[in-house]
C-alpha cells in the first residue's frame, strides 16, 4: 500500500475533534499521488460527509468545470480540505479543528510532494498567507521553498457571486503558465509580484 493511502487510512480513524462523533465519513482527500498540483478546500459538506470524497456535491461540480477550463481532470490533480470531518450543520471549522487536523494536512503535503499549493477560500487561505486577505490576494501567487502558493476564492463562494466567478475562472487559468514557470520563479517575492505576467 502507498503511503499516501496509509496516511489517509490513519486519517480515516481519528477521534481527535468532538465532530468526528457527528461524521458519516471522513474526507481525507483524492487525486493522484504524484500531483503537481494541490487544491486545498475548507472543509467536507453534506455530500462529501455521505461519500467520503472531497468536493463532490454543487462546489466540486464546478471545481471540475474549472479544472476542465486549463485541461485538468481531478484524478490528475490532489484535492483535500483543510478539516477532514464535516462541521454540523455546516458551519465554520472552529480553530480547534483546525488546529487538530494541520497534521494530517501536513503530512499530505509531504508525501504528495506538489510544485504548487492552490489555496481554495479565506480557511484554506489564512493556513499560509496568515493575515492576508482574500479579496487583496486571490490571484496571486508565492514562491516558498520550491513550492508555489496561490490563492484562490471558494468555487461555492464563487457559484453564487457573480463578480467572485469572473474572479475564480480568470484566477483559475493563471495556474497553467505558474506551474510551467515554477523552477524560475524566484523564492520569496511579494504575492503580488509574481500576478504580473
Ligand atoms: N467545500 C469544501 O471546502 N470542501 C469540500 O470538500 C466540499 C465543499
Amino acid at each position: 500500500m502507498s503511503a499516501l493511502s496509509e496516511l489517509n487510512i490513519e486519517i480515516a480513524l481519528c477521534q481527535q475533534c468532538e465532530i468526528a462523533k457527528y461524521r458519516n465519513k471522513v474526507v481525507p482527500g483524492e487525486g493522484a499521488e504524484d500531483a503537481d498540483i494541490m487544491f486545498i478546500g475548507e472543509a467536507p459538506g453534506w455530500h462529501e460527509d455521505q461519500q467520503g470524497r472531497p468536493f463532490v456535491g454543487p462546489a466540486g461540480k464546478y471545481l471540475d468545470e474549472l479544472l476542465a477550463s486549463i485541461g485538468l481532470r481531478r484524478e490528475q490533480v490532489y484535492i483535500a480540505n483543510v478539516i477532514k470531518c464535516r462541521p454540523q450543520g455546516n458551519r465554520d471549522p472552529l480553530p480547534v479543528e483546525i488546529q487538530n487536523c494541520r497534521q494530517w494536512l501536513e503530512r499530505q503535503i509531504e508525501t504528495i510532494h506538489p510544485k504548487m499549493i492552490v489555496t481554495l477560500g479565506r480557511y484554506s487561505m489564512a493556513m499560509f498567507f496568515p493575515g492576508k486577505s482574500i479579496s487583496k490576494i486571490h490571484g496571486t501567487a508565492q514562491k516558498r521553498g520550491n513550492v508555489i502558493y496561490y490563492a484562490m476564492y471558494h468555487p461555492a463562494a464563487a457559484l453564487h457571486q457573480q463578480s467572485l466567478r469572473r474572479a475564480i475562472e480568470e484566477d483559475m487559468l493563471k495556474i497553467p503558465s505558474l506551474l510551467a514557470r515554477a523552477e524560475v520563479i524566484k523564492e520569496e517575492q511579494e504575492p503580488e509580484q509574481l500576478s504580473m505576467f
